[in-house]
């Protein structure tokens, strides 16, 4: 017997307020075909006014509870991937413990940027594999349109806001690649490429600050980078592109998806694509895809799912898990 953790409920969040590209070139000198053709986004959600990432985080955790058939108080422990908490403390979330009424168990933020939720899972696992926790439940949440500098349409037309949530519970499992739940993990940074990507505020000025990035670089990086740590925690599960049956990758740039799915060999009809509705949403992006890739029909119970994502830091990694 081997202890797996196995995805129990998942769920997603996006805002009501709908932006199409044509919106954005009111706003800055753009186009709806050159934001289409360079990065497949047609469309993204905008929180409210007042409508914060724990706010967000709360809706999609609700929504994976009630997939789940679950408690609040029958989750020992929320890991939340975010770079856009609240406030800089306490983290969100313990503010999704406290909205969900949860009153027993431990909460924390991971912040890895775009590839947060890969950071999350994989220390969620470790949660589950030590015996801290038996259930934990994993956020993804952002609310990027706060960061971002509304006169550079190099990174404005880019981004979006929501969050999705997966339940992960600890099961007895045979020991082998067919079993259920995460089977490998592979994880990456390399601070050295800190300015390619990063917020021009925080401590040190004061200020939120504004998103900046290098965009060509940050993309060079990406095909090359992704596609490596895929094939890696693939091998570190016994298992090749071959046995993939959905790529569930950050959804940041089409042009990336379809570099990366080539170079691991998957066609993209084992791609669970999204970013044409909601855009970059960072740390969100993988854990809405997952739940938006399972309403859809796409993934189902015993699906080989590789999740992949890379952003500030650079940071990147990988995680295989058996649905
Ligand atoms: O989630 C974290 C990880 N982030 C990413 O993975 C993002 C990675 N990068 C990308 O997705 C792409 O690099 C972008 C979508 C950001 C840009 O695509 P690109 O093909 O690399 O375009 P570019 O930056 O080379 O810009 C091409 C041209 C430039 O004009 P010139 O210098 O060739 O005259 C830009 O000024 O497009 C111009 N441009 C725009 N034009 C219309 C840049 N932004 C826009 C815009 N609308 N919004």
């Amino acid at each position: 017997m081997t202890l797996r953790a196995v995805v129990r409920g998942v769920g997603h969040y996006l805002p009501e307020r709908i932006v199409p590209n044509s919106e954005l070139s009111h706003l800055v000198d753009t186009s709806d075909e050159w934001i289409k053709t360079r990065s497949g986004i047609e469309r993204r959600h905008f929180a409210a006014e007042g409508e914060t990432t724990s706010m967000l985080a709360t809706h999609a955790a609700r929504a994976a509870l009630a997939h789940a058939g679950l408690e609040a108080d029958d989750i020992d422990a929320i890991v939340l991937a975010t770079s856009t908490a609240d406030l800089t403390f306490p983290s969100a979330a313990t503010m999704v413990q406290a909205n969900l009424g949860m009153t027993r168990g431990f909460a924390f933020d991971v912040q890895a940027v775009c590839a947060g939720f890969v950071f999350a899972l994989t220390n969620a696992n470790a949660l589950i594999l030590s015996g801290q926790a038996k259930r934990v439940l994993v956020i993804g949440a952002e609310t990027f349109s706060r960061l971002m500098d509304w006169t550079d349409r190099s990174t404005c037309v880019l981004f979006g806001d929501g969050a999705g949530a997966l339940i992960l519970e600890a099961q007895d499992q045979d020991g082998t690649s067919a079993d259920r739940g995460i089977l490998s993990a592979d994880l990456h940074s390399d601070g050295r490429f800190k300015d390619l990507l990063y917020v021009d505020g925080g401590t040190s000025t004061g200020t939120i600050g504004h998103l900046r990035m290098s965009g060509k670089e940050v993309f060079r990086h990406a095909v090359e980078k992704l596609a490596e740590t895929a094939h890696t925690a693939l091998e570190k599960a016994g298992l090749s592109g071959e046995d993939v049956d959905w790529i569930v990758p950050h959804q940041a740039n089409i042009r990336i998806i379809e570099g990366t799915a080539k170079r691991m060999q998957v066609p993209m009809e084992r791609v669970v694509v999204t970013v044409q509705d909601h855009g970059n949403t960072s740390a969100a992006s993988i854990p809405l895809a997952l739940s938006v890739g399972y309403d859809r029909g796409q993934i189902k119970q015993g699906d080989l799912v590789v999740t992949e994502a890379i952003g500030g830091g650079l940071a990147w990694g990988s995680v295989v898990l058996r649905w």
